[in-house]
């Protein structure tokens, strides 16, 4: 069962055509890597699903729900969950505390709810922190819990994001480059999130130009040149396939 389809999906900017009638399908529970030169459309792609732009044509649903139309946080309601392909750490807040603002939308509103001093609301509070606490030991983080997120190393920070994201609780997690200026280590503890996320029931998209990670942790590759959709598969198919190697990996060999 697919969880997100993407259909004849077309954008442009001016005279450039930033996505190409792409369609491709996400099976649920499954890990998507998306892949493809600077400027192929892999962030397009992720603003088009999350209608932070509206697409010139073409359809997206997610669990049978069509997110065309949908605002972005109505969006999110839904589970769909993106970082950002540059780390957006909330500044003048911790670490712990940009990590709770990714779960503010799912906290019960109205009067009552935001009387902090109802035990009921303390012990919600309390439980989210906890909570936050152990996704930040996760990732080696926890013991910076109270420093200011920006005092963060940028490996650092990319980590928060994918954090905070969980705190949504999403359904989908699109991740835009979450390896991007992370060392050696900080990507081996991407990648065992990236699974357990998954072993969770949390699909995944992830554009990641680290060929290593991506073939390590995917079921399926989706490979983008310059808007169009050149290849989809299994990893092992991917790495074979001659356009892929002439359009993308070529360049890591070369
Ligand atoms: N808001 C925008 N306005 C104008 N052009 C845009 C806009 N967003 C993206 N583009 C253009 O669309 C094309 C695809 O950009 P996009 O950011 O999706 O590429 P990408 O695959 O994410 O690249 P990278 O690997 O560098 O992140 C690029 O030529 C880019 O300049
Ligand atoms: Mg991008």
């Amino acid at each position: 069962m697919s969880t997100l389809e993407i259909r004849s999906l077309r954008k442009s900017f001016g005279g450039l055509l930033a996505t190409a009638d792409v369609s491709f399908s996400v099976p649920e529970h499954s890990l998507t890597a998306l892949i493809g030169p600077n400027g192929a459309g892999k962030t397009t792609l992720f603003n088009l699903i999350t209608n932070l732009f509206p697409v010139d044509s073409g359809t997206v649903t997610f669990d049978g729900t069509a997110l065309g139309g949908l605002s972005s946080s109505a969006i999110a309601k839904l589970g769909v969950i993106r970082t950002f392909q540059t780390a957006r750490v909330f500044p003048g807040m911790t670490v712990l505390e940009n990590v709770l603002a990714g779960r503010h939308r799912l906290l019960p509103h109205g009067l009552a709810a935001q009387l902090a001093w109802l035990p009921s609301a303390l012990r919600a509070e309390r439980a989210l922190a906890n909570r936050a606490l152990q996704l930040l030991d996760l990732v080696g983080l926890a013991d910076q819990a109270q420093s200011p997120a920006t005092q963060l190393p940028m490996g650092a920070q990319k980590l928060l994001e994918v954090i905070r994201a969980l705190m949504a609780q999403p359904r989908l997690l699109l991740l835009d480059e979450p390896a991007a200026g992370l060392n050696d280590t900080e990507t081996a503890e991407l990648a065992a999130l990236l699974r357990a996320i998954q072993a969770c029931g949390v699909t995944i998209v992830v554009v990641e130009h680290n060929m290593s990670l991506v073939m390590g942790i995917a079921d399926q590759i989706v490979v983008l040149e310059a808007g169009r959709l050149i290849a989809a598969g299994p990893p092992a198919d991917i790495q074979r396939d001659p356009r892929v190697i002439a359009a993308y990996l070529g360049e890591e060999a070369a």
